[in-house]
């Protein structure tokens, strides 16, 4: 290639990047995976050191962390940095435990101590202090020598600079974790493949002020050298390293026997989604100083500790398959069906593709090899397609043109803001001409947040569909419960309990009425600022009658997109049936106007957690019908935090670090004068 050649394929390269951080910082939107950015920047990187002509100020290595550790001085440790040894199941740790003992020479029913400490996936530190003073900080490196990076260490606000406690030893090595919260992880993203690697970019920044602007995290967990100690144990140490200022890990606890260990384990990986940084396992250290001591340790990790190391999250399997998935509002899902492949403990065998662009852009074809992710609760997913294993005969997918539930046309939507085809293709037959569009419409009918028919589930959809029981929402209202009764696995009881909940929802407020249509774009928020607006149903079948949808617009929040929406609803001639059918079945209820001077006027109210016997959305509009507000995030706005079971703990710190009134249930309803 000449070399116009490879600049001018450099310069788009770098543009390209450019343009995806731009979109992602400006807008926040990725458009491509963590995978794809990162191959790019690779890419790039390649073709700098290939070819030395090559220079851009927007070269990656000059944005984020691609430093090579000459930039920083070498420094011995005092004492060797070590590294744990792994546990991966429950025979494991007996053995663990089984080998102190022995080691001991304690009896089998001897009680070891352990202070219990999650793994958070970070880079280690170890930072001297001499008098009190933070003087340097190294990096692990191999464990006997690692990188001088005090100047870096020096930005993170949580390392202590000056310690002036009088048990403070006189010269110790405090070592720890940086590392950096998922929450600010999420601004960084299009920059990083993981918090890991973006807390170790930013740490090993040539210049400090670059580490700086990375909101990195300390917490401490043990120590090197020291000299002038005289604790007896880790919990001992952790809650000292609190007392003089050090940020320690908030779920530390001491436990006793490998069965009590077990059960914190998996309390804690059941967690390990909603905490707001990475852990990979969970640390077990034997307790007492003098018992570790005894133990020792083999070549470069002790006897007295462990790793408990969580299940990973992907696993490699094989594409058998690619179906086309039809939605409520027509879009059409493509979801590989895999081989199954045990992730975490869970055997997966399908997994999202999202839609026809994600197809596209990772070129993913029926016989890949493909690494897939299943976190938390998030639906399974392909992270990449492993091209080496790739068939020569494998052809591209060609996404289907037309529905596969009633064969008309896909089509995509062209969005005017974004003056960009959408991503996603969709069943042009608006409603409920398809029959997979109508299953989803009746589900959608009958969830929770709609018409909230309890009983009344997926799987009683499907089946109610399948024998033509129902066709559109109205059937509902007209079952046919001797038919029911006498279908398998029904009896009277269950036939008379379906009909109790469905003939307790024939009244209903006119925002669930609208929300339970399903149009697009008109989720619950919009439901109710129509109904606020509209006042009662006639106002609302007039809108589709004097095609007056214009009118709309006078609504805050209320926008093209959603006119667009509501016209196509009313153009649509099954859907006026639907609309005329249900407003004789049903009492719509008028929308009241709140009055504005009740108990809660002028009271700012947030909720987590769950109330007792009683559902989120009847707190809520509890709360306005006696003029509270209703805001979604902790601010200085809020004034009431109310707290239910199971609260989100990052909720209520941050609520109490604004000085916001918290509330249980019961202070919450006396201020209701509802109970005591
Ligand atoms: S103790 C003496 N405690 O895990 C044992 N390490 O594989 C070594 N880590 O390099 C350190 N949380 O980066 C210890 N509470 C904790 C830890 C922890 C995370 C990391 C650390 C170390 C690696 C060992």
């Amino acid at each position: 290639m000449n070399k116009n050649l490879i600049k001018k394929k450099y310069k788009k390269k770098i543009e390209l990047l450019t343009y995806y951080n731009r979109k992602y910082f400006n807008d926040n939107i990725s458009e491509i995976s963590d995978l794809e950015f990162d191959n790019l920047k690779r890419e790039i990187i390649e073709l700098e050191k290939r070819y030395d002509f090559l220079k851009s100020e927007n070269s990656p290595q000059l944005i984020v962390g691609y430093k090579p550790s000459k930039n920083f001085k070498k420094a011995l440790h005092r004492a060797p940095m070590l590294s744990l040894s792994n546990a991966f199941s429950e025979a494991d740790l007996d053995n663990f435990e089984k080998k102190i003992l022995n080691y001991l020479d304690k009896k089998k029913d001897f009680k070891i101590e352990y202070s219990v400490e999650p793994k958070i996936d970070g880079i280690s530190a170890s930072l001297n202090f001499k008098k009190g003073k933070f003087i340097y900080g190294l990096s692990r490196g191999d464990g006997k020598e690692g990188e001088d990076i005090t100047s870096n260490l020096k930005t993170i606000s949580d390392i202590p600079k000056k310690i002036s406690y009088k048990d403070f030893p006189e010269d110790i090595d405090i070592r720890g974790e940086v590392f950096i919260q998922n929450s600010d992880f999420k601004k960084l993203k299009a920059k990083f493949a993981n918090p890991r690697n973006a807390a170790s970019g930013s740490l090993r920044q040539k210049d400090p002020k670059d580490t700086k602007k990375i909101p990195l995290k300390f917490i401490a967990y043990t120590f090197g050298f020291e000299k002038g100690m005289k604790l007896k144990s880790q919990s001992e140490f952790l809650k000292k390293l609190d007392q003089w200022g050090f940020k320690i890990n908030p779920l530390n606890k001491v436990i006793t026997g490998t069965k009590n260990l077990i059960s914190n384990y998996k309390e804690i990986e059941k967690k390990r989604n909603s905490i707001d940084f990475d852990i990979d396992g969970i640390v077990y250290k034997v307790n007492n100083f003098e018992m570790q001591k005894r133990l020792g340790n083999v070549s470069n990790a002790p006897r007295w500790a462990i790793a408990h190391k969580f299940s990973a999250n992907s696993g490699i399997s094989k594409i058998i398959d690619i179906d086309i998935q039809v939605g409520r509002t027509g879009a059409l899902t493509p979801v590989a069906k895999i081989e199954p492949v045990n992730i975490g403990g869970v055997l997966v065998s399908n997994a999202t593709l999202h839609n026809e662009d994600e197809i596209t852009r990772k070129d993913i074809r029926i016989n890949d090899e493909v690494v897939v992710e299943r976190a938390g609760d998030v639906i399974p997913h392909i992270i990449s397609v492993n091209l080496e294993k790739r068939e020569t005969n494998a052809k591209k997918f060609i996404f289907p043109d037309k529905c596969p539930s009633c064969g008309s046309k896909t089509v995509k939507d062209f969005n005017s803001l974004t003056k960009k085809e959408d991503a996603v293709r969709r069943c042009s037959s608006e409603g409920f001409e398809c029959e997979k569009v109508s299953i989803e419409k009746i589900k959608h009918f009958v969830s929770k947040e709609a018409f909230n028919i309890e009983g009344f589930g997926k799987k009683i959809v499907e089946k109610f569909w399948n024998i033509k029981l129902v066709r559109l929402p109205q059937d509902i209202f007209n079952l046919d419960f001797e038919k029911i009764k006498n279908l398998d696995g029904w009896g009277n009881q269950s036939t008379n309990n379906l009909k109790y909940s469905i003939d307790e929802k024939r009244e209903v407020s006119l925002e669930k009425f609208i929300y339970s249509l399903g149009i697009r774009h008109i989720g619950l928020e919009n439901a109710k600022l129509i109904s606020k607006y509209l006042k009662n149903s006639r106002n609302f079948v007039k809108i589709g009658e004097r095609k007056n949808y214009l009118d709309l617009l006078n609504i805050d929040g209320i926008g093209e997109t959603q006119i667009n929406s509501i016209k196509n609803f009313f153009s649509n001639k099954t859907n006026i049936i639907v609309l005329e059918q249900l407003n004789k079945i049903l009492k719509i209820r008028d929308s009241i106007e709140f009055k504005k001077d009740g108990l809660l006027a002028n009271k700012t109210f947030m909720l987590t957690g769950k109330l007792e016997n009683m559902s989120r959305a009847e707190a809520k509009s509890l709360i306005e019908k006696n003029s509270g507000t209703i805001i979604s995030n902790v601010s200085k706005k809020l004034d009431y935090l109310i707290i239910g079971s199971k609260p989100t703990k990052r909720k209520i710190i941050q609520a109490k670090e604004l000085k916001i009134k918290i509330l249980n249930q019961n202070n919450w309803l006396l201020m209701l004068n509802k109970r005591s």
